[in-house]
């Protein structure tokens, strides 16, 4: 049987910390799925298509990683790819209750599905794509923190915004 697991999150934009979990995560099952949540209650930087796109050009190398959108539950769409986990990292205690409400609901919702977690790379504990991008908005170096072609992708955002 193929395990198929989805990978969830804003992705706004993607990080190296969350490349880490999802190259990490392409190890251990046979296809990964990263879901980018199609948000309409949030204010994202980068619209659905362009952190779809960043995405797909980051993981190219990972031949069994897949890119695809969601809206609604996240069950729903776990279920709906035949997917039997869900992937996440985490990086501090400050994640774990939120993790834990989140991977309960969703175990309660169906309770086939699993939650796996992994312990995010020590570089990696303090990122977030929200730091990412205020960093970024005030012109200061992101290149350890996301992908060169991410942060191009920053500056030319903050360019425009900032004219
Ligand atoms: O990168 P993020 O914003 O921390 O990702 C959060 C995400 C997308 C994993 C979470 O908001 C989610 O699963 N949303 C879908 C709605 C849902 O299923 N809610 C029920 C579980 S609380």
């Amino acid at each position: 049987m193929t395990s198929i697991a989805v990978c969830p999150g804003s992705f706004d934009p993607v990080t190296l910390g969350h490349l880490d979990i999802i190259s990490r995560g392409a190890k251990v099952f046979d296809k990964v799925i990263v879901a980018v949540l199609n948000n309409r209650n949030k204010q994202p930087l980068f619209t659905v298509e362009e952190r779809i796109e960043l995405l797909r050009q980051t993981t190219a190398d990972l031949p069994n990683v897949e890119v695809d959108h969601f809206n609604g539950l996240l069950i729903d769409y776990v279920k709906q790819k035949n997917a039997s986990a869900i992937i996440k990292g985490l990086r501090a205690v400050s994640d774990f209750e939120y993790e834990l409400q989140m991977a309960s609901i969703n175990r309660k919702l169906d309770e086939e599905v699993e939650t796996f977690f992994m312990m995010t790379n020590n570089n990696y504990s303090y990122l977030s794509s929200s730091i990412v991008k205020e960093i970024a908005k005030y012109q200061a170096p992101v290149s350890d923190l996301v992908p060169e072609i991410v942060e191009g992708a920053l500056r030319k955002k903050f360019a425009f915004s900032n004219e």
